[in-house]
């Protein structure tokens, strides 16, 4: 009997439009008295984020704050969290913004007060055993993006600033305490975080739909998710201020990291390395390199594509799911491809070996070797 696996649901979510005012009294009710905030630069200075330490301050929970997170946060920025975690005496962690924020405020909460390195606790078997669990401060999260899905995950990407590899931490005790999912936050994000966030929510979706695991609640909610994203992401593209379609992305990137629980595959293997050595956008990067995996896994994928593009309502079955991603793509001015984004070629076999060692590769649907994993970054190129 295969049918066999394990399976959580994640946190308790507060979405809708204006719900970031709940959450000094969310903070309250898990118990915090001393937040700290963690945020990243661009965001630490705009009304959205004052308004948030306002109405700590006002609520008596202070308005701590913590910026200095890098696009792709690595582990020299979680050590200044740390101290500043402790040097203010803090009881938890919000984590407010976009996948760097919420991943960085995430493994500050972590590791605060843990005697093991961050490294230990990669997502590899029962590694996050390692960490004393009674340790590990309380989460609120509030996204400001539609894309990572963090908000509702057990874990956080932090890369090696001495290997530049991007590392996947795990422990369940990351899922958030409480999570506040309001889109009205994510209208002022710049067009192309808007473009490359949807892409990485669809990914999500597309490669856990496509996993070969059995997680068949997670394979309904992957195809929803990819509907709401088709659906969705060119009306905020287009007009911003689209509440309604803000909050269905705000729902897509939220089902898409519930989905990927079934799994990712080489959009992600690639993207990682690349955004580690290139420092590029994850999910633009996701993007550019997702027609090139959907041809490299197509005698797989296929039938269950033609499904999904059924429930789509897309004409054309597995070519016709393609077309309708490469169409969504020069809709949001996504690169061609990794050219574009400043891929040399020269370091291919290089991405490759880290792309192999990437722990999203094996839920690719196709086995990726070291041959026809170079190959794939060729297509991309
Ligand atoms: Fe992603």
């Amino acid at each position: 009997m295969t049918l066999r696996a394990n399976w959580s649901y994640p946190t308790a979510v507060k979405f809708g439009a204006g719900r970031i005012a709940e959450l000094a009294e969310q903070c309250q009710a898990i118990g915090l008295k001393k937040p700290l905030l963690v945020t990243d630069k661009a965001l630490a200075s705009l009304p959205i984020t004052l308004a948030a330490l306002d109405q700590l301050e006002a609520a008596g929970l202070g308005r701590a704050c913590f910026s200095q997170v890098d696009p792709n946060p690595n582990e020299t920025n979680m050590e200044a969290g740390i101290a500043a975690y402790k040097a203010g005496g803090h009881d938890g962690v919000i984590c407010f913004g976009g996948g760097s924020a919420l991943d960085l405020g995430k493994m500050i909460a972590l590791m605060h007060d843990q005697t093991m390195s961050v490294w230990d606790l990669e997502d590899i078997g029962d590694w996050w055993t390692r960490a004393d669990a009674s340790k590990i401060a309380p989460i609120v999260a509030v996204p400001t993006t539609a894309g990572t899905g963090s908000e509702v995950g057990r874990a956080g990407v932090l890369t090696n600033s001495v290997t530049h590899k991007k590392k996947i931490i795990f422990h369940p005790k990351l899922l958030p305490a409480v999570t506040i999912c309001d889109p009205e936050l994510t209208v002022g994000m710049p067009k192309f975080i808007t473009a490359g966030t949807g892409m990485d929510a669809l990914a999500h979706c597309l490669e856990a739909y496509c996993s070969p695991f059995y997680h068949p609640m997670s394979q309904g909610i992957a195809l929803e998710g990819m509907r709401l994203v088709f659906e969705n992401l060119p009306k905020v593209y287009a007009n911003p201020n689209d509440l309604e379609a803000r909050a269905h992305m705000m729902a897509a990137a939220a089902m898409g990291a519930v989905a990927f629980q079934k799994g990712l595959g080489a959009i992600h293997s690639l993207s990682h390395p690349v955004g580690a050595v290139y420092n590029t956008h994850h999910g633009t990067t996701n993007a550019v390199v997702m027609p090139m995996v959907l041809d490299f896994n197509r005698a797989t994928i296929e039938e269950k594509i033609i499904r999904a593009a059924a429930y789509l309502g897309i004409e054309g079955d597995f070519d016709g799911f393609r077309s309708k991603i490469m169409e969504l793509r020069s809709t949001l001015a996504i690169p061609e491809n990794l050219s574009a984004m400043g891929v040399e070629a020269a370091r291919l076999d290089e991405l490759t070996g880290m792309a192999l060692e990437d722990p999203s590769c094996g839920g690719n649907p196709v086995e990726m070797t070291r041959e026809n994993t170079r190959a794939l970054f060729e297509a991309c190129l």
